[in-house]
C-alpha cells in the first residue's frame, strides 16, 4: 500500500526517542491486563509523529510511558540514547484530562514553567502565548471561570511557552470546536516549523493526524502493537482534497478496519 514503510530512518541516525520491545501490563486483583505488546518505534529529532488507534487500545499509556510517567513492564524507552527513568522538565506532557493548575490564574499557569527566565522574557512569552490561543482579557481569570475549550487552549499555551525539546500531546484539541481546532493545528504547525521540537501527538482523528504528521503510527486493538507506520510525504500547507491526501487518509482508515461508507 502507498505510504506504508518500515522505519529506515531509525536504522541510520540515532533517533531522538526509541521504544525497544516496550511492553506494559497493568495488574489488578491478581489479574494482569497486557496493554502494550512489544512496541518498537523510533522517532527522529524534530519529527512530528502522530499516533492513532482504537479507543482504549493504549495510546495514553504509550505516551505516558514515553514521557517517563509510567514504567515499562519490560523493554525500554530511550531519549537521546539514554533510558528514560522518569519525567524531565525539558519534555512537556499535555494530558488528555485537563491538567491546568486550578489555584493559578491564566497568566500564572503559563508563567509556571518559565521560572528560569528573566522577568522581561517571561512577560513577553506570557503575552505572546495568551494572544496565540485567544485568551486576551482572561489573564487574571482562574480555570474555574473558563470554558472547557478555553482550559484546553490554556494548557496548550502553557506547554508551547516553555519551548520544550519534546512535546507529548495527548488529544490536546479533543474538546475544542472544529474552528478553534483548525486554528490550533495551524498554530502548532507554525511553531513546530519554526522550532523543530520533536512532537508525539496522540489523536483518534485520522484527518488531524494526516494534516499534521510526518509519519502516523497506527496502533492495533489491545494488547496494542504498532500495526503500520504511514509516511505523510505532502508539503505544508496540505490540500485536504488532493488525491495523495485522500489516499493516505483512506489507507489509515483501512488499517484501522473502518468502512469507507456509513
Ligand atoms: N493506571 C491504570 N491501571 C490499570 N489499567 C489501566 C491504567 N491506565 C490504563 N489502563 C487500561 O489500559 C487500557 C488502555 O488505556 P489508555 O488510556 O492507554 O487507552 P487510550 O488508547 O488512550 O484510550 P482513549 O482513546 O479512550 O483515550 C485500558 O483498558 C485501560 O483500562
Ligand atoms: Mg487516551
Amino acid at each position: 500500500m502507498a505510504g506504508i514503510e518500515t522505519d529506515k530512518r531509525a536504522e541510520t541516525a540515532q533517533p531522538k526517542l526509541s521504544t525497544e520491545h516496550l511492553t506494559v501490563a497493568f495488574g489488578r486483583n491478581g489479574k494482569t491486563t497486557p496493554v502494550l505488546n512489544d512496541i518498537n518505534l523510533a522517532v527522529g529529532k524534530g519529527e512530528f509523529l502522530c499516533v492513532v488507534g482504537p479507543s482504549g487500545c493504549g495510546k495514553s499509556t504509550l505516551l505516558s510511558t514515553m514521557a517517563g510517567f509510567l514504567s515499562p513492564t519490560s523493554g525500554a524507552v530511550k531519549i537521546d540514547g539514554e533510558v528514560v527513568n522518569g519525567p524531565d522538565p525539558r519534555r512537556i506532557f499535555v494530558f488528555q484530562e485537563r491538567g491546568v493548575f486550578p489555584w493559578l490564574t491564566v497568566e500564572g499557569n503559563i508563567e509556571f514553567g518559565l521560572f528560569h527566565l528573566p522577568g522581561a522574557e517571561r512577560r513577553r512569552r506570557i503575552i505572546h502565548y495568551i494572544q496565540l490561543v485567544g485568551l486576551e482579557g482572561f489573564e487574571k481569570a482562574y480555570p474555574a471561570e473558563l470554558s472547557g475549550g478555553m482550559k484546553q487552549r490554556l494548557e496548550v499555551a502553557r506547554a508551547l511557552a516553555v519551548n520544550p525539546d519534546m512535546l507529548f500531546l495527548d488529544e490536546p484539541f479533543g474538546s475544542l470546536d472544529s474552528i478553534t481546532r483548525l486554528t490550533m493545528r495551524k498554530e502548532l504547525l507554525r511553531i513546530w516549523e519554526a522550532e523543530r521540537n520533536t512532537i508525539i501527538f496522540v489523536t483518534h482523528d485520522i484527518d488531524e493526524a494526516v494534516q499534521l504528521a510526518d509519519r502516523v503510527a497506527v496502533m492495533s486493538d489491545r494488547p496494542a502493537r504498532i500495526q503500520g507506520i504511514v509516511k505523510i510525504d505532502i508539503e505544508h500547507p496540505r490540500d485536504v482534497s488532493s488525491p495523495s491526501y485522500l489516499e493516505l487518509r483512506d489507507g489509515i482508515s483501512q488499517q484501522l478496519g473502518l468502512a469507507h461508507k456509513i
